[in-house]
C-alpha cells in the first residue's frame, strides 16, 4: 500500500476537525490525515513506541510541514488525556487488543457526540502472532453495534497480500454512548 492507498481508505470517513490516530506507529495514516484535513486541523498521533513516533515526525515534517500533530507516547489502552475530538482513527492497531470493549468505552469518552470512529483492520478473525486479534468487518459491525457506536458503514477495500483484504469503516458515537468527556468536568450528572 502506498499513500494514495491510505488516502483512499480514510477519505470518504474524514470530516472537519480535530483527529487522533491511535497506534499511529509511523504514521502511514497520520500521514494521510494530514494531506485530507490540512493545515487547520490538529492532529494526536498516540503511540507507545518513541522510536515510531520520531520516525513519523520526520516524514511529516517533510511532507506536510505545515500540519498541526502532536506526538504522544502512550498506551491507548488507558485513559488519554485529548481534548473532546471529532474523530479518531484506529489503523491496524486495534487487532492487537484481545478484549476491546473496554477500549472502545475509552474512545466513546474521547469523542464528541456525533464523533467518528474510523478502523482500518485486516478483514479476518483468526488471529496469527503478527495479527493476535483481527475482527472482519462483519465483526466489526456486530461489536461496534454492542459498544454504543452508530450508522457503521463499510469505506472502502484494498486487496492484501497477507490476510486477503484490507477494510476501512466509520462508526459515529451514539447520543447515549459514553459519560461527559473527562474535560468536560461540570457538565456531568453524575
Ligand atoms: C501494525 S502497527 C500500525 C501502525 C499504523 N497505524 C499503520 O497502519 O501503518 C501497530 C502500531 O500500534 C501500536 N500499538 C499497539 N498497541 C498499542 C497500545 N496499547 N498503545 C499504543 N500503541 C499501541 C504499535 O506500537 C504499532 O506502532
Amino acid at each position: 500500500m502506498d499513500h494514495g492507498d491510505h488516502v483512499s481508505l480514510l477519505r470518504n470517513g474524514v470530516g472537519p476537525g480535530d483527529w487522533a490516530d491511535l497506534g499511529s506507529g509511523e504514521g502511514a495514516f497520520t500521514l494521510a490525515l494530514a494531506d485530507l484535513l490540512g493545515p487547520h486541523a490538529r492532529i494526536y498521533s498516540v503511540d507507545r513506541d518513541g522510536g515510531a513516533l520520531r520516525r513519523q515526525r520526520a516524514a511529516m515534517e517533510r511532507r506536510f510541514p505545515e500540519a498541526r500533530v502532536d506526538y504522544r507516547q502512550a498506551d491507548f489502552t488507558r485513559p488519554l488525556d485529548l481534548p473532546p475530538l471529532d474523530g479518531v482513527v484506529m489503523a491496524n492497531s486495534l487487532h492487537f487488543v484481545r478484549d476491546k470493549r473496554p477500549v472502545l468505552s475509552l474512545i466513546q469518552s474521547l469523542l464528541k457526540p456525533r464523533g467518528r470512529l474510523l478502523l482500518v483492520e485486516y478483514d479476518g478473525d483468526r488471529g496469527n502472532p503478527w495479527v493476535p486479534y483481527p475482527l472482519s468487518y462483519r465483526s466489526w459491525e456486530r461489536l461496534a453495534a454492542e459498544s454504543g457506536f452508530v450508522d457503521t458503514r463499510l469505506l472502502a477495500t484494498v486487496p492484501s497480500r497477507f490476510f486477503g483484504a484490507i477494510y476501512s469503516a466509520v462508526s459515529v458515537r451514539g447520543e447515549t454512548a459514553a459519560g461527559p468527556h473527562p474535560g468536560q468536568r461540570g457538565s456531568s450528572s453524575r
